[in-house]
């Protein structure tokens, strides 16, 4: 496994749709593996392909419960709403205000090629939406509700 490079911001890939997988290869191991080691090295609960700089409909979470890999994840059903602050990798050390469902019920492909649902409350919800959304090409940005903030990490705070 390898660390990816993240795509920042400002980075037109992360405005693109992302292309469905049709069949997991070797590589499209990799690239998951790679993902989950991106996303902890980086501190973050969640990675779409997209913000590797890979164009495909793929995306890793982790709320501190263990990963979880989706490919072709589809929202079909989305309950309720939350509101509260959002971040994102490509876009280091900023938060802001989002609106999303309280419940979401996903579908998606496992790295098997198996097909499941799965339900998320909460900050799960909030990731895959987050998450499902750079497969689109969309970010937090474009439905933040006010004014974006600093993040201050633990390790800055300390210092
Ligand atoms: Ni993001």
């Amino acid at each position: 496994m390898a660390i990816r490079n993240l795509r920042f911001e400002g980075d037109p890939i992360l405005r693109k749709t992302s292309k469905e997988v049709k069949e997991i290869t070797p590589k499209t191991r990799d690239l998951i593996g790679d993902m989950l080691e991106t996303m902890y090295e980086a501190n973050g609960v969640g990675l779409a392909a997209p913000q590797v700089g890979i164009l495909k409909r793929i995306v890793v979470i982790d709320i501190g419960e263990g990963p979880l890999v989706m490919i072709n994840p589809q929202i079909v059903k989305a309950e309720g709403t939350q509101t509260g602050d959002e971040g994102c990798l490509s876009v280091p050390g900023k938060a802001g205000q989002v609106t999303r469902p309280n419940e979401v019920t996903v579908r998606f492909m496992d790295e098997d090629g198996e097909y499941y649902e799965a339900e998320g409350t909460e900050l799960l919800a909030r990731a895959i939406c987050h998450e499902c959304d750079h497969l689109d090409g969309k970010l937090y940005l474009d439905f933040v509700e006010g004014e974006l903030h600093d993040t201050v990490s633990e390790s800055d705070e300390e210092e």
